[in-house]
């Protein structure tokens, strides 16, 4: 058991100030420092400076950790010409990064204070790494593949992954299923899939509505795809319409990103069969897929997440950048109540999306904090400057163990 005795605690009711945390693995009181003293008499103390803060871990709860090589490979600007970059290059970002390359990306997230994340792993060749990671970690085993032809092998290959990240039996650790996209998944793939997942009970994750390229294709078959099937793939209509695939993902709860391009209805249909939007603004920017409407999301009473999503479409995993970004970005939303959900997004929002028993500083949960110097008392607006200010994360706990 440790005491810890910071200046503040945030938590999910109050910002406490001269209160102690008693935990292991888990959070097992929050309580002045001498009752907790009494009630864990062995335990270990550690004693915090004047205006240090402990707030929970953060939660990416989408990543590629597999094309973490990418700085200037990949080409900017506009979707088609960014996916056409990606199959011309994938070969090579995937050779260049190797074990070291993936755990620079993950200890990339641990120094900006995220304690749990989401890998979307097209390949499993980050499976190793995110075993070893500190971090809590629900690895996304994904399929692709639209054509019918290919389906048994594709589906093959997926079941190994699927078989070698559900023997990983590390504490933190779980296995779940990404389904590429709508356009790139063939429906009695994702109909086998998902029947794997309800019967498994593993988290569900999907791209979904990320650019006007998919919007035209699988809602009219036209539009950029179009040269891009005939050649690659020699279909001339989509495998799924928008609607299609929503249809397929009904009574099955899942993690849709991107979903810049969706229509009302479609927000609303996300909302009734209770999926989570996950929003990556850096992303959407830098490949041209649009500015999510957020008030759109709100009217249909929809939960979204701000994740990063990989290297391959942002220049850092940091999540405090990302929530800086999404708080300029979205700049006619009030800038402390849609801070205040911002921070409530990488934390207990996508806890609960996650399933996860973490993102909040409270007895039961476990034990993912972060430490900070604030420098200076905080003010009713703190969550807005931890967003600002980007505080020296000063160490990480995760499942109570120290991690940096
Ligand atoms: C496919 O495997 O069918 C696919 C992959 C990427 C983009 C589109 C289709
Ligand atoms: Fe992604």
């Amino acid at each position: 058991m440790t005491i810890i005795k910071p200046h503040f605690i945030l938590t999910p009711q109050a910002l406490l100030e001269n209160q102690a945390i008693a935990f292991d693995a888990t959070i097992k009181k929050i309580a002045d420092f001498e009752s907790l003293h009494v009630s864990f008499p062995g335990a270990e103390i550690i004693e915090l400076e004047k205006n240090s803060l402990i707030i929970p871990g953060l939660i990416n709860t989408h990543i590629h950790l597999e094309f973490s090589a990418n700085k200037t490979t990949l080409e900017y600007g506009s979707f088609m010409p960014w996916l056409h970059s990606v199959i011309k290059n994938r070969d090579d970002l995937m050779l260049t990064c190797k074990e070291e390359c993936m755990s620079r990306a993950v200890d990339l997230m641990l120094h900006s204070g995220t304690t749990s994340f989401g890998a979307i792993s097209s390949h499993g060749l980050d499976l190793d790494v995110a075993q070893k990671a500190a971090q809590n970690v629900v690895f996304f085993n994904e399929l692709i593949g639209s054509q019918a032809v290919m389906a048994d092998t594709l589906y093959g290959d997926f079941l190994e992954r699927l078989d070698n990240a559900k023997s990983i039996k590390r504490k933190g650790f779980q296995a779940g299923i990404a389904i590429h996209s709508p356009y790139s998944v063939h429906p009695i793939l994702i109909k086998r899939a998902l029947r794997v997942a309800k019967n498994e009970k593993l988290p569900l994750s999907a791209h979904f509505m990320e650019s006007p390229a998919e919007k035209e294709w699988c809602q009219n078959n036209s539009g950029e795809f179009v040269p891009f099937f005939k050649e690659f793939l020699k279909q001339e209509y989509a495998v799924n319409s928008s609607d299609e695939f929503l249809e397929l993902f009904k009574g099955y709860p899942t993690l849709m990103t991107h979903v810049t391009q969706a229509s009302k209805e479609q927000l609303q249909k996300l909302h009734d069969d209770k999926h989570t939007v996950v929003h990556c603004p850096v992303s959407n920017r830098l490949l041209g897929n649009g500015a999510l409407d957020i008030d759109m999301l709100e009217d249909a009473k929809l939960d979204w997440l701000i994740a990063t999503d990989g290297l391959s479409s942002n220049y850092t995993l940091n999540l405090f950048e990302e929530m800086k970004i999404a708080l300029f970005m979205h700049h006619g939303q009030d800038l402390l109540s849609f801070a205040k959900k911002l921070f409530d997004s990488v934390t207990c929002k996508a806890a609960e999306a996650l399933k996860l028993n973490t993102g909040s500083i409270e007895e039961e949960k476990n034990a993912d904090m972060l430490v900070l110097n604030l420098g200076k008392t905080p003010n009713e607006q703190l969550v807005l400057h931890l967003i600002l200010h980007q505080y020296k994360i000063q160490s990480v706990y995760i499942n109570g163990t120290k991690a940096l």
